[in-house]
């Protein structure tokens, strides 16, 4: 696709569970074809990159993300036609596809590991995968999935062995030792970006070596093959694009930066709790420490920011003490608990409070980075607590009110999994039919939202100055360097504030408030007082300086 290489700087990433997101063969499953009747769907809605979550064939363990065939396409969801049909067709709408690249493990069924757990001891084949005789090796290595794993080691009786695996036991470490594994999977990349694919999403990539004595997360070996990878790519496809998943606190995660030479862009993750740390809290601190603690990517490199995914919330890069809030807080349901963090959808979490789902989707659009939309969360779906692990937050997509939400002509306890129950979030309460051209609907306004946010340039590229009223509940700062600015001001409090902002810098502009049109007179002096309603937000565009 035309544009520039970094194009990912002013994306806005919608992620798509194709499973869910639209069935056109009746199996209850959603499907690439049915994916792809909904591209005008998504291009009305304005999002201009979309992430899928796993296409690959699998035994579907962890939902695809145990990989059985790196260059194929899952039956279920249609086939390698079907899936350039749906490059084809999103480029054709100006839309970017980003798949999934799984480097870290296999499934254990993928004949690698079949083969491998044959071969003999010591063998290339064996080494394929990373074997020990001693489940003691690399004591001490946290676990990723404690509710389901006490062992990152598990006894494998046709190897006589033990194999690693930093998630579940049905997914084997790959050894990045072994030359044979890099090569293999630069094929894979080569094989995916050759179809037109513009990002990957490198997963768990956090974990690709283990070396003793080490906590086997972020060692050196690893950057010295995301180096590899990126050169690789940036050779044979530049301006295609390798987003990396790296659960860290921001100091190691600018380092998957690298020098500008290992991943494009990084996922934001310890920015994303205490943005809904902050709105309980009614205090801008947890966002603005957060800010400071991070570094500034390197030119081409650009933070991937989110409020929720396919996973838990994840309350990894949290203290104890801030865990233990967030859970009191928004998971009060223990079936909300899981592994370290919270299954629940974004709506569900804010007590459907509309307010504050605006207020947290104008945080993620304001804040350096590019904002990703999880499915269903821009008509605020809800989730099914009772179902298995990470299945709750991985329903049927709503797009009408029937019982089988419209996702499928099959009948609704015939779906992979069921929609949504509780009657504040069943399709009945939300779909996209009900919401779509409404008024007020929250599907209008995330559209809108998204409409302006492309409008804005400097909310993409621009850098980022905090400001720090007295009042510690409102958050304000400033987005771009010069020229157009936007001032952001958010209240996160329930009640109405009044802030008064020193902006000496820009006395004599004019400002318009972006959601309103409205435009204000210019700022007579140096200090600026705003109030907000509970939870209000602003947008203020500061125009060129002297005009
Ligand atoms: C990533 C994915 C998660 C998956 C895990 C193992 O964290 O987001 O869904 O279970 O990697 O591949
Ligand atoms: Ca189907």
């Amino acid at each position: 696709m035309d544009g520039p290489l970094d194009w990912y700087k002013d994306a806005v990433i919608y992620e798509v569970q194709v499973r869910s997101f639209c069935d056109t063969n009746g199996d209850g499953i959603g499907d690439l074809p049915g994916l792809l009747s909904k591209l005008d769907y998504l291009q009305r809605l304005g999002v201009t990159a979309l992430w899928l979550l796993p296409h690959y064939p699998s035994p579907l363990r962890d939902d695809g993300y145990d990989i059985a065939d790196y260059l194929g396409v899952h039956t279920d969801l249609g086939t390698l036609d079907d899936f350039k049909a749906v490059i084809a067709a999103a480029h054709a709408r100006g839309l970017r596809v980003i798949t999934e690249l799984v480097l870290n493990h296999t499934s254990d069924q993928h004949p690698w590991f079949q083969r491998a757990r044959r071969a003999p001891a010591g063998s290339a084949e064996r080494d394929v995968y990373v074997w020990s005789d001693s489940p003691d090796k690399y004591a001490g290595v946290r676990r990723i999935f404690p509710d389901y794993e006490d062992s990152n080691w598990e006894w494998d009786e046709v190897a006589q062995a033990y194999y690693w695996h930093r998630f579940f036991r049905s997914q084997p470490d790959l050894n990045f030792d072994s030359p044979w594994v890099q090569q293999a999977l630069l094929e894979v990349v080569d094989f995916w970006f050759g179809l037109g694919v513009d990002g990957m999403r490198l997963d768990a990539v956090t974990y690709l070596y283990e070396r003793e004595g080490t906590n086997c997360e972020s060692l050196p070996e690893t950057h010295a093959f995301l180096r590899k990878l990126r050169a690789h790519v940036d050779a044979r496809f530049p301006g295609r694009m390798l987003l990396g998943e790296a659960n860290q606190w921001p100091e190691e995660l600018v380092g998957y930066f690298g020098d500008d030479d290992e991943c494009h862009m990084v996922y934001h993750f310890p920015a994303m709790p205490r943005l809904y740390m902050a709105l309980a809290q009614e205090d801008r601190r947890p966002v603005v420490e957060i800010l400071a603690r991070t570094p500034a990517p390197p030119p081409s490199g650009q933070w991937a920011t989110f409020l929720r995914n396919h996973d838990e919330l994840t309350l990894e890069m949290v203290s104890e003490d801030e865990r233990a809030f967030m859970l009191e807080v928004y998971a009060q349901d223990p079936r909300a608990k899981l592994n370290v963090g919270i299954r629940r959808r974004l709506a569900p979490l804010l007590g459907g409070d509309r307010a504050k789902l605006e207020l947290l989707n104008v945080l993620l659009f304001s804040l350096p980075g590019t904002p990703i939309v999880y499915y269903g969360d821009e008509l605020g779906m809800g989730d099914e607590l009772d179902l298995d692990d990470r299945d709750g937050v991985r329903t049927p997509m709503q797009w009408d009110a029937s019982p089988s939400a419209g996702f499928s002509s099959a009948p609704p306890e015939r779906l992979h999994l069921p929609v949504v129950s509780d009657p504040d979030y069943a399709p009945p309460a939300v779909n996209v039919a009900a919401q779509e051209g409404a008024r007020g609907s929250l599907l209008e306004w995330t559209r809108r939202l998204i409409s302006l946010r492309r409008e804005l340039p400097v909310l993409a590229r621009g850098g980022l100055q905090v400001h720090e009223p007295e009042n510690q509940r409102v958050l304000a700062f400033v987005r771009g360097d010069s020229g157009e600015q936007l001032l952001v001001v958010a209240n996160l409090a329930s009640t109405p504030q009044r802030a008064e902002l020193e902006l000496p810098d820009h006395v004599g502009r004019a400002l318009r408030d972006v959601f309103s049109g409205a435009v204000l007179p210019p700022l007579s002096g140096p200090t600026c007082s705003l109030e907000l309603p509970g939870y209000g937000y602003r947008w203020l565009a500061l125009g060129a300086p002297g005009a």
